[in-house]
């Protein structure tokens, strides 16, 4: 069976291969701190061996819930924000057919998402759109008091009861939270929803493959055995797999390496907008995880060929601060041939016959000569195809990358202390109890 892999031949111009040998230590030490839970934030360490100790029972509670949503809804309305949406999104966008959202008859509720943002007009057309709908409510969050969707889960509540009455509302009512602190657990416990866990040692942004990824992706319709499978045997590469045959500690050292270069921001490109939330889910995993105490790689991201007719022109030749990760799937879902023209108006038919995917693979090697060429680094990641297994490895290979990759540049990429900051000044804004004194400085500043 195939496996994801990674291909660094086109960073080889910016590298000395001296330089990536004595990486192999600097990786094998942070491999260490990981297995010894000797490293910084070890305490949230629980996301290395979810894919290994998740039972056959647990995930078919999970499938027997989504089953029972499905059942009495059209839409599955997921609430939450950072690690508790962007996983479940990105897998669902990943394997659902684009225009599946246009079809009239589905055989699986469609997933919706709220409490992602604090738009009005977002929330009030979500609403607007649900009135006469069969829905049902997924709330997610492990802290249990994120202001975002807590907002949202009231305004969807309150709708949920006041169409089906309280006893049939929690029913259509499920919430994935801490065990036993926060607002939504006291909620939940009170209410009796059914609920699901998330362990204190699994952050938010390392959640996709507990319930809290796994129940939006499973009401979706999605196989989440075989995710975890896929994410089981790319565990099992990361452990197994010898420094150079090892995609996860390439991947860790090559950007390392690179942004000790100063090529300080690492754009994810892809050329299938499937894989577009993947990206999201991708920069809220670097980005939060190593951009701390005036370090970490920015993370941004591209949709080839689409974004080469706009931000193209600064890759190629703009700053020269950047380095390029690519997703390239190797195999389509479909296929579909050019069709060849009588008249050949366009002078397109030497195409003719030829697969798109064909005629997408030479963009993306043109694209990449012409970066490299530029200045630009170029990693490539294959995945085989994109499928719920092989979506189980991308994450599983982010993920492990990820700590690696953070440990190597020597800080915690557990924690996110910077993301209080904008809440503290919020709740000062918006007079929150508890924060008067914060509240009358920040007055002094907007006056
Ligand atoms: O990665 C993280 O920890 C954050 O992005 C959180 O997931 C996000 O802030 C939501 O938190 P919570 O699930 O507690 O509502």
């Amino acid at each position: 069976m195939k496996h994801l892999e990674i291909n660094l031949k086109n960073t080889l111009p910016f590298i000395d291969e001296e330089e990536y040998r004595n990486y192999e230590k600097k990786v094998l030490e942070q491999e260490e701190k990981i297995a010894t839970k000797s490293g910084k934030g070890s305490d949230f360490l629980g996301w290395v061996d979810l894919p290994v100790n998740i039972s056959k029972e647990f995930l078919q509670d999970i499938n027997n819930t989504a089953d029972l949503l499905k059942e009495i809804s059209d839409f599955v309305v997921v609430v939450g924000i950072g690690g508790s949406y962007l996983g479940s999104k990105a897998v669902i966008e990943a394997l659902t057919g684009q225009f599946d959202y246009l079809k009239t008859k589905k055989e699986n509720p469609h997933v919706l998402f709220a409490g992602q943002n604090l738009s009005e007009d977002y929330h009030y057309e979500l609403l607007d759109f649900l009135k006469d709908k069969r829905y049902s409510v997924v709330v997610i969050s492990k802290s249990g008091t994120t202001t975002e969707p807590a907002i949202a889960f009231r305004l969807l509540r309150k709708d949920l009861e006041e169409r089906f009455g309280k006893e049939e509302a929690a029913k259509r009512i499920v919430a994935v939270t801490d065990a036993s602190k926060g607002a939504l657990r006291n909620l939940t416990d009170q209410e009796n929803y059914k609920s699901f866990v998330i362990a204190d040692d699994i952050g938010g942004r390392y959640s996709v493959l507990t319930p809290v990824g796994l129940l939006p992706i499973a009401c979706a319709g999605f196989n989440i055995e075989a995710l975890i499978e896929g994410a089981k045997a790319m565990k099992e590469i990361s452990e197994k797999n010898t420094f150079r045959e090892n995609p996860v500690y390439q991947y860790a050292a090559i950007r390392n390496i690179l942004y000790s270069k100063d090529k300080t921001t690492e754009i994810l490109a892809n050329y299938n907008p499937r894989l577009s939330y993947m990206a999201e889910w991708w920069k809220q995993l670097y980005g939060e995880s190593e951009g701390k105490e005036n370090k970490g790689i920015f993370p941004a991201s591209v949709s080839f060929t689409t974004d080469l007719h706009s931000l193209g022109q600064y890759i190629q030749e703009g700053l020269r601060n950047i380095f390029e990760t690519v997703i390239s799937v190797e195999k389509t879902n479909y296929t579909l041939n050019v069709t060849k023209d009588k008249e050949n108006f366009d002078k397109l038919n030497y195409l003719a016959g030829k697969p798109y995917d064909y005629i997408n693979r030479m963009a993306e090697l043109g694209t990449t000569l012409a970066h490299v060429d530029g200045g630009v680094p170029n990693i490539k990641i294959i995945l085989p195809q994109i499928s719920d297994y092989y979506l189980g490895e991308l994450i599983y290979f982010f993920e492990k990358a990820c700590a690696i990759s953070g440990y190597l540049l020597d800080i915690n990429p557990f924690d996110q202390p910077g993301v209080e900051a904008y809440k503290n000044n919020m709740f000062a804004l918006l007079e929150k109890p508890g924060f008067e004194e914060q509240t009358k400085k920040i007055k002094t500043r907007i006056s």
